[in-house]
């Protein structure tokens, strides 16, 4: 009996020596060490055995068994560790590679202007101001002392939300919200977007940007207003840029000017970008109506005041020569990066 089992293991060396798998290892166990194993049949013959021969023959059987299982254990543990060389070989990284490159975005061109425009305007002691885009018909028209009738008003003009309620088409409704919740001296500018019902193409946009400027105190004159438009001009335009005044209709200042500004590509002497009359139109300026001053709780035999609105899209185009208002809205990286 001693003998078998000694050929037992042997037999089972020598297939566990051999076996290359998980599967293998764990057949060959229950080969030899399981219940119905080869091992458990040897013993099965124990009790012929006399009572001398029987503790010398059990623990060779346990020797045989347990030889057998560590070498399983140590055969499995091996096949394991492979596995895991290969797995680590197979994942290694090297870090000596390029990394992926992040790309960053930049600055859209129009927020590039109104970071610029703000910091002018805060340089001369503008806080900025912010209205909402959804705006009712009072602060965008009525408050603007705008007649009942301005064509402005017009469905196909304005957005209408309802009969009260528009998509602000200009900046100004700001104005008189400034006026309810500061204190004269205000110096505000306000930009932001604005929406009116046009059909876009390269020169209109549905929506689009304006910023207002307003200032209130004591004692403002139209001089004020074109010193301030030229510290603000030169500024943004060039220290050489002039600035001219057109009289124009606003409801809501009186006077009301279009200010041009003396072209800077050309200087002035006329090219193809002014189109030959050596200046640009650059915005829309006036006192402050009266009637306005009034809507915003302020007196107007005590406080006068200037305002002025500017396309911010217009001006963003001019600057960069962008001939096309909607690129700026198509979200196209090759346009945008080039900024
Ligand atoms: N809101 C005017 C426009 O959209 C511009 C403007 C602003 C004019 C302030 C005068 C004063 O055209």
């Amino acid at each position: 009996m001693e003998k078998k089992l000694r050929e037992l293991l042997e037999n089972a060396k020598t297939e566990i020596d051999l076996a290359d798998s998980m599967d293998i290892l764990e057949s060959t166990r229950v080969k030899y060490l399981g219940k119905k194993g080869e091992l458990t049949q040897i013993l099965r013959g124990m009790g012929s055995l006399s009572p001398e021969e029987r503790p010398v023959v059990g623990k060779v059987a346990n020797e045989v068994r347990e030889t057998i299982q560590v070498l399983i254990e140590n055969a499995k543990a091996a096949i394991r560790d492979r596995a895991l060389e290969r797995q680590l070989e197979s994942e290694v990284i090297d870090i000596t590679m390029p990394g992926k490159e992040i790309e960053l975005g930049n600055k859209h061109p129009l927020t590039q202007s109104f970071d610029e425009l703000k910091n002018i305007f805060i340089g001369m002691g503008f806080k900025i101001a912010e209205g909402p885009e959804v705006e009712t018909v009072y602060y965008n028209f009525d408050a603007l002392n705008a007649p009942a009738n301005h064509p402005s008003r017009d469905m196909s003009d304005t957005f209408y939300i309802n009969d009260d309620i528009v998509l602000r088409t200009q900046t100004s409704p700001v104005q008189v919200r400034a006026m309810e919740k500061m204190k004269p001296p205000i110096r505000i500018i306000s930009p932001g977007r604005c929406f009116r019902n046009d059909t876009p193409d390269a020169t209109h946009s549905p929506m689009f940007h304006q910023l207002e400027g307003l200032v209130i105190d004591k004692g403002i004159t139209l001089g004020d207003l074109k010193g301030t438009l030229e510290v603000f001009v030169k500024a943004f335009l060039g220290e050489n840029t002039k600035i001219k005044f057109r009289p124009h209709y606003f409801p809501f200042t009186e006077p009301s000017a279009e200010v041009d500004a003396s072209c800077f590509k050309c200087g002035g002497v006329g090219c193809n970008f002014c189109k030959g009359s050596g200046w640009i139109e650059l915005l829309g300026a006036g006192m402050v109506h009266p009637n306005v001053l009034r809507n915003g709780g302020i007196d107007p035999e005590e406080y006068g005041g200037f305002a002025f609105g500017m396309g911010i899209d217009r001006l963003t185009m001019l600057k960069y020569g962008i001939d096309d208002i909607r690129l700026f809205f198509e979200n196209d990286m090759r346009f945008l990066k080039q900024f």
